[in-house]
């Protein structure tokens, strides 16, 4: 298949350094209500990178749960493929992608789990079946012979925990939040002409910007 004539003129808005606000999260806010607003399907889905000791990058979706006053959230299970490149190596990126709206973002920092009080918290509020879920998926992305044994495993759970009662919060699952240290806003343009402009803390823990070439 070649689809080196495949191309789009993105023309849609416009991204210009002197009006930005000066927090990134002013503006990472603006742009996730505009998505919501515009319907983008699934706005929170972002992928998320990591890379573990042995320098092989891995990449998937996760869905962002928060925006903090430092960085964004996410849910999962810690004994992960993508936990254990956490254990690791704290550094991580996550992209969104909103065609509807011709726009990415990409978040890049420090990665660490959140408070377990939060993160049980959070699991408490999740649809039954979501929880029972979670504790199928013990360890997740580790192999399983077939369908049918994790649908038994998810029955045996349910009648452990039928849907009046609580189901207690998994030790190996919970939130991670990566802490930002740059976030790079990215609107498509005519001609290739995109603007970009990403922020970064200066030594003085002040967020800076700066316009970068497409
Ligand atoms: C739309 C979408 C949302 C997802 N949300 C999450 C999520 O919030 N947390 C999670 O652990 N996996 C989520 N997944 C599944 C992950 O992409 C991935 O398959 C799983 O976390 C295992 O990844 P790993 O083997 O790299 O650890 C989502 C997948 C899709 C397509």
């Amino acid at each position: 298949m070649d689809f080196t004539d495949q191309r789009l003129s993105y023309e849609k808005g416009v991204l210009d350094q002197q009006s930005v606000p000066t927090s990134p999260f002013e503006l990472l806010g603006a742009w996730m209500t505009e998505a919501i607003e515009q319907k983008v399907q699934e706005p929170y889905a972002m992928s998320l990178a990591t890379c573990g000791a042995d320098l092989k990058p891995s990449v998937r979706i996760v869905l962002l749960r928060e925006i903090t006053e430092t960085g964004v959230v996410f849910y999962t299970n810690y004994d992960s493929a993508k936990g254990q490149d956490i254990s690791e190596n704290p550094n991580a990126e996550v992209l969104f992608f909103w065609h509807e709206l011709e726009r990415q973002i990409r978040i890049s920092g420090r990665i660490a789990k959140i408070d377990a009080g939060k993160s049980a918290a959070y699991f408490q509020k999740r649809p039954h079946d979501s929880q029972v879920g979670a504790w199928v998926s013990e360890p997740q992305s580790g192999e399983v012979a077939n369908r049918e044994v994790m649908e038994q495993k998810f029955a045996q759970l349910q009648s452990r925990y039928p849907s009046d009662s609580p189901v207690p919060t998994p030790t190996f699952w919970g939130g991670y939040e990566i802490t930002a240290e740059h976030i790079e806003f990215w609107q498509g343009r005519a001609s290739r002409m995109h603007d970009r402009i990403v922020y970064s803390k200066d030594d003085n823990n002040n967020w800076q910007t700066k316009r970068l070439l497409p």
